[in-house]
C-alpha cells in the first residue's frame, strides 16, 4: 500500500454516503480505524460493518456536524474506541437553500452555514487537542469547486465553501506548530446522491457530468477519497493549508473555450498570431 494508515485512528463525517463512504473504505484498507460519522444511521450502520470487513474495526456514530455537542461526542467515541485520534475528515455536507439570491429564505441559508461551515469548524475545533496530544496528525475537510468560483443559484453553499477554503488556510497558520495539517479538497462534479438524488437519475446525471469537464468522464467518489488518503498519509507530511482541487480540470481555465468531450470537433488550422496590426495591413 503506497500510502499506510496502519495504526491510524480516523474519523470520517458524512460517511455513509458518496465520497465519505469511498473515503471510509479506502481508509480502513490502508490500515486506519475508522468512525463513520453521519445523521443517517442505517446507512452509516452499513458503511461501518462494509468497513470492518475490509480492514480494522470500523464503528458508527450518529453525529449532527452542526450541534457542537455531537462533535464533543464523536470525538469522545474516537480516543474512547481506539485510544488516540491522527485524522479528522470533515466532509458532511448539504446542496442547501438553492435557487435565485431574492428568494432565499434566512432560516435555509442559515442551515446551509451550520452544516457546510459550522460543522467544519466543530470539527476542527474538537479534533485539534487528541490530534495534539496524539504528536499531530492530518485535517482534512470538503470544499467544493463552488468555494472557488461562483456557481449560478447555489450561494449559500458558494459562500460557505469559500469559508470552508480560507478557515482551512488560517488554521494551518495556527497548527502547524503542532504538526497538526489542514488541508481541504475542492471537488468538482462527482456523482453521488447529492448531485443525482434518486438511484433512477444515476446514469442520465453520469453522462451529464462527463461532459462538464475537460477529463471526459464523470467524478467518482474514489477521487475523492484517493485524494484525501493522499492528505492523510505521511506521503503529504510537508502539505498543509492548501486547497487540492480535484475536477478532472474544470476549474483549470477558460473550459468553455475547450473542446467538448466526445464532440468530435476538428482542431483548428495552425497559425501563427503576431501583432494585431499586421492583419489589418493589405
Ligand atoms: N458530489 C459533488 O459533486 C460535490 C462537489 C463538491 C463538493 N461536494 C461536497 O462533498 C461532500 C460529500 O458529499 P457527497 O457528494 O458524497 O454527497 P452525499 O449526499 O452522498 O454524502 C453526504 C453525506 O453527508 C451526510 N450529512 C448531511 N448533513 C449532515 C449533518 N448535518 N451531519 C452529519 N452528516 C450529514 C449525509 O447524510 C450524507 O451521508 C459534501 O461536503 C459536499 O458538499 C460534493
Amino acid at each position: 500500500m503506497m500510502y499506510d494508515l496502519s495504526g491510524r485512528v480516523a474519523i470520517i463525517t458524512g460517511a455513509a454516503s458518496g465520497m465519505g463512504r469511498a473515503s471510509a473504505l479506502l481508509f480502513t484498507r490502508a490500515g486506519a480505524h475508522v468512525v463513520v460519522a453521519d445523521l443517517n444511521t442505517d446507512g452509516g450502520e452499513a458503511v461501518a460493518l462494509e468497513a470492518s470487513q475490509l480492514g480494522p474495526r470500523a464503528v458508527f456514530q450518529r453525529t449532527d456536524v452542526a450541534e457542537e455537542s455531537d462533535v464533543e461526542a464523536l470525538v469522545a467515541r474516537a480516543v474512547d474506541e481506539f485510544g488516540r485520534l491522527d485524522i479528522m475528515f470533515n466532509n458532511a455536507g448539504i446542496g442547501g437553500a438553492v435557487g435565485p439570491l431574492e428568494q432565499i429564505r434566512v432560516e435555509d441559508w442559515d442551515r446551509t452555514q451550520a452544516v457546510c461551515l459550522r460543522g467544519v469548524f466543530l470539527g476542527i475545533k474538537h479534533a485539534a487537542g487528541p490530534i495534539r496530544a496524539a504528536g499531530g496528525g492530518s485535517i482534512i475537510s470538503t470544499a467544493s469547486i463552488a468555494g472557488i468560483d461562483g456557481f449560478p443559484n447555489l450561494h449559500a453553499y458558494c459562500a460557505a465553501k469559500a469559508g470552508v477554503v480560507n478557515l482551512t488556510r488560517s488554521a494551518a497558520l495556527e497548527f502547524g506548530r503542532d504538526r497538526i495539517r489542514v488541508n481541504c479538497i475542492a471537488p468538482g462534479g462527482i456523482l453521488t446522491p447529492i448531485v443525482y438524488g434518486a438511484e433512477a437519475n444515476r446514469s442520465a446525471v453520469e453522462d451529464m457530468l462527463a461532459r462538464g469537464q475537460p477529463y471526459p468522464r464523470a467524478g467518482q467518489p474514489e477521487d475523492i477519497a484517493s485524494a484525501a488518503l493522499f492528505l492523510a498519509s505521511d506521503a503529504a507530511q510537508f502539505v498543509t493549508g492548501h486547497t487540492l482541487v480535484v475536477d478532472g480540470g474544470a476549474t483549470a481555465g477558460a473550459v468553455a473555450l475547450a473542446p467538448k468531450p466526445g464532440a468530435n470537433q476538428p482542431p483548428p488550422p495552425r497559425r501563427f498570431a503576431g501583432p494585431s496590426f499586421e492583419q489589418n495591413t493589405p
